[in-house]
């Protein structure tokens, strides 16, 4: 990550220069992390339904919900690009609606660009947003507030006609102002000719490596999330088992009356000890 503040158009003109990594987070602690381990972009990704509230999908986040965590991760970011997901129907029904929202997005969660779910369909609201002065990312391909309609997480964009259409629909994002495009779950050749064809970044999440950054779930890429776990998640540590073995040894040792020891209580001065157990003999 360079030393100076990521922006949304320093990160348009990262195409073609160096790979973009992106994270995301949830908290400030995941952000701060994030953020030490070199992350251009903070995605507060609605993935937090499943990550961290325990949904089965991310279709009832709220934007209540939204605006919470991305305090916290604007709180522990500095440099990098805060993004943050907008809901499922914080957008979709109305541009006007979408732009409040963007907005809110920015003014009390402090996230420095939004990310819309879909294609030409929400082009128009990817043109307002942008109107209004709020950098907005694109989200193509297997998008998850579509899962019933897309009848369950499949790799899209398959057939050539399906893919001529996912070009289409990055084309009309770019279009309309979007700063950059995260593509999920596509061929790799289809997200190659996408990021070949249009002039913003594309993050890719199972989409191969030709895209101009990745994206990966913080939980899934340490290993801390026991749901399902697409094939294209790599995880680089497993403090999911880790964690479990420390909370077990915790337990284990309350009960068998080891923790805490000497070094973690406080010892008092003998003087005030021998005052305080004969003041009680004499009370
Ligand atoms: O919600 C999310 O975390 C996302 C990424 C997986 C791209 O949208």
């Amino acid at each position: 990550m360079p030393d100076e503040k990521i922006t949304a158009p320093s990160v348009t003109q990262a195409k073609g220069h160096r790979k973009l990594a992106v994270i995301t987070a949830y908290d400030a602690g995941q952000a701060a992390l994030a953020e030490a381990a070199g992350a251009d972009i903070l995605l507060v990704g609605d993935s937090l339904g499943m990550v961290v509230l325990g949904l089965p999908d991310t279709v009832s986040v709220t934007m209540d919900q939204m605006v919470h965590h991305c305090r916290a991760v604007a709180r522990g970011a500095s440099k990098a690009l805060v993004v943050a997901d907008m809901p499922f129907l914080s957008y979709q029904a109305e541009v006007q609606q979408a732009v409040r929202n963007a907005g809110r997005l920015l003014q009390e969660g402090r996230a420095q660009a939004v990310k819309i779910e879909g294609g030409r369909e929400v082009a128009p609201q990817a043109r307002a947003i942008a109107a209004a002065g709020i950098p907005v990312m694109g989200h193509l391909g297997l998008t998850p507030q579509h899962v019933a309609a897309l009848g369950g997480y499949k790799v899209q964009a398959t057939s050539a006609q399906a893919a001529r259409r996912l070009v289409g629909d990055a084309h009309a994002l770019a279009d309309a102002g979007c700063f950059a495009l995260v593509l999920e779950c596509v061929p790799a050749p289809v997200a190659g000719l996408v990021t070949g064809s249009v002039p913003i970044p594309t993050i890719g999440i199972g989409a191969g490596p030709d895209c101009d950054g990745q994206v990966l779930v913080f939980h899934d890429l340490l290993g801390l999330y026991g749901g399902f776990k697409p094939r294209f998640v790599k995880q680089y540590a497993d403090l999911g088992s880790q964690a479990r073995e420390a909370l077990g040894r915790f337990t284990q040792e309350v009960r068998a009356g080891t923790f805490p020891d000497r070094e973690h209580s406080f010892d008092m001065n003998p003087g005030e000890l021998d005052r305080l157990l004969s003041g009680l003999e004499e009370a």
